[in-house]
């Protein structure tokens, strides 16, 4: 994937966020990813505005509703030149499919169709959560594989999962869909919310195919030198 280094731009502060692409550099080189937090600010607008100029993006909205519904988002996120987006795989077959048509329905002619992602288990969602809350009987690796296949099966182009799931589903699933991994922590940086993580290193030897970095770059003290230091580990 190019710039497999993804960086979460996550506030609510547009100041605070130019400042962070700044800090970043060269916008051709760079993917970010808006999450629900910034698209809630500043929506259509700043996609435009960042796609314009020359970044990589990233719509990571998750969306997870009837198949009518994500349809027509679908359709209207594709008429922004993102180049991925995201569907919780937990909404269903017929809503990942859904998804994908209303991508390829949007997209303008002549452009790429942006890369659907379906979120397999959040990185966040601990194995007991997973038995307690979420009621599955399957241990969180079995039922990662199980909504990946379903995500494959329907037309998505990769998934979201934890670098700890990737080696197994790659297996199963082969090298030509996408194994996009958040829950990246850098060595002796904390865990924060996040459950299912591994070090930049780990997530390429396990076969991501990217990666997504949140807070070990954008609270970071100098967020350039630990973006750079996460792309030199990670390549
Ligand atoms: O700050 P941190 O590196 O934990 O940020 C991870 C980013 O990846 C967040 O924007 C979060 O929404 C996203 N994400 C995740 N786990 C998933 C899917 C997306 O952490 N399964």
């Amino acid at each position: 994937m190019k710039h497999p280094v993804m960086v979460a731009i996550d506030t609510a502060e547009r100041e605070r966020a130019e400042t962070l692409l700044h800090a970043l550099g060269k916008p051709h080189d760079t993917t970010l990813k808006i999450g629900m937090e910034l698209y809630d600010c500043y929506g259509r607008e700043l996609v435009r505005e960042w796609v314009a100029a020359g970044y990589t993006i990233f719509l990571d909205l998750k969306l997870h509703d009837i198949p009518n519904t994500v349809y027509r988002t679908a359709k209207q996120l594709a008429k922004l030149g993102i180049s991925y987006t995201t569907v919780h795989a937990l909404g269903g077959s017929a809503m990942i499919e859904a998804a994908k048509a209303g991508l390829i329905a949007g997209t303008p002619l002549n452009h790429p169709v942006p890369k659907l992602l379906a979120v397999t288990e959040l990185t966040s969602m601990s194995p007991g959560s997973l038995a307690h809350e979420q009621n599955c009987r399957l241990p969180m690796a079995a039922q990662v594989l199980h909504l990946a296949r379903l995500a494959q099966s329907a037309g998505a182009d990769g998934v979201i999962c934890s670098p700890l799931e990737v080696a197994t589903l790659k297996a199963a699933l082969g090298p030509n869909f996408l194994y996009v991994t958040p829950g990246i922590r850098p060595t002796g940086h904390a865990q924060d919310d996040q459950n299912r993580t591994a070090t930049p290193a780990a997530a390429k030897a396990a076969g991501s195919s990217a990666i997504v970095v949140g807070r070990p770059i954008t609270l970071a003290s100098n967020p350039r030198a630990a973006y750079d230091a996460i792309k030199k580990e990670f390549n």
